[in-house]
C-alpha cells in the first residue's frame, strides 16, 4: 500500500479529444461546483444524496475538504467542471479504515471514459491514506454508477430497502456496494490504475 503514496495531481488526461486536468478540489471551486449541479439532469437531482444545487450543502462539502475529512478529485474543463469523485472518510470512530467514494459526471461527458479515470484517482488516493475498505451507494436505477463500480471490482454487499426517498417522495432500494483493499492490488494492475499512480 506504501507504494501508492507517489499519486501524482494534477495531471491533464484526454478524453474523447478534450483535455481535461484532474486535480484535488479546493474552496476556489464553490461557483464551479454550483454551476456544475444546476445543470445535472433531472434523473440524477432526484438522487443526490446531499443536495449539491444548495450552497450550503456545498459550503459543508468545502468545510469537509478544509478539515481533512473529505478528498475530491475534479475534472477541469477550462475553468468548468466536468466531474468529480470525492472520498469521505467521515467521523465514526469505529471505522477509521473505511471511506464512502461518491462520484458525479455531467450529462454531456457520460460514457466517455470519465467516470472510471476518477474513480481510479480517488481509489488511489485513499489507499495512499491508508484506507481499508471503500464503500459507494447507489439505488437500483443508477445503472450507469452500479456499471462503473462493478467494472473497477466493487461487489454488492447489502441491500437496504427502501431506504432512499426521492424529489418526487418515491421510495427506492439503497444498494451498499463495497470494495476491501486485500483485493484491490490485483485490481489496479487489472484496470491500469498502478499507470494512474506512476510518476
Ligand atoms: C456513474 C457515473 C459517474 C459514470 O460516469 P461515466 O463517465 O459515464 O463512466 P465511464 O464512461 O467511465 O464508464 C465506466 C464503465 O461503466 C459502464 N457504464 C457507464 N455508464 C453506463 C450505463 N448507463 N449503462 C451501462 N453501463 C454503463 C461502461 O461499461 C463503462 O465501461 P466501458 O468503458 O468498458 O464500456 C455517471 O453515470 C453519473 O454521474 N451518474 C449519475 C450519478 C451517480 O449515479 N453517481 C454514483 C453515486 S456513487
Amino acid at each position: 500500500v506504501t507504494a501508492v503514496a507517489t499519486v501524482r495531481l494534477p495531471k491533464t488526461v484526454g478524453v474523447k479529444g478534450a483535455d481535461l486536468a484532474l486535480r484535488f478540489m479546493t474552496a476556489d471551486d464553490r461557483a464551479a461546483i454550483l454551476d456544475f449541479a444546476g445543470n445535472l439532469p433531472e434523473h440524477d437531482l432526484l438522487f443526490l444524496r446531499r443536495d449539491i444545487t444548495k450552497p450550503e450543502a456545498v459550503d459543508n462539502w468545502i468545510r469537509g475538504i478544509e478539515r481533512g475529512i473529505i478528498t475530491t478529485v475534479v475534472a477541469d474543463s477550462e475553468g468548468s467542471i466536468a466531474g468529480y469523485a470525492s472520498i469521505d472518510r467521515g467521523e465514526v470512530d469505529w471505522s477509521p479504515h473505511v471511506a464512502e467514494l461518491r462520484l458525479l459526471v455531467s450529462s454531456d461527458m457520460r460514457g466517455k471514459g470519465l467516470g472510471r479515470l476518477l474513480i481510479q484517482e480517488a481509489l488511489a488516493h485513499a489507499l495512499s491514506t491508508g484506507i481499508e475498505k471503500i464503500v459507494a451507494q447507489a439505488t437500483l436505477d443508477q445503472k450507469g454508477a452500479i456499471a462503473s463500480l462493478e467494472e473497477v471490482g466493487f461487489k454488492a454487499e447489502a441491500l437496504l430497502k427502501d431506504h432512499v426517498k426521492d424529489r418526487n417522495g418515491k421510495k427506492h432500494d439503497l444498494v451498499v456496494f463495497s470494495h476491501d483493499v486485500a483485493g484491490f492490488q490485483a485490481e489496479l494492475e487489472r484496470y491500469g490504475v498502478d499507470e494512474a499512480l506512476a510518476d
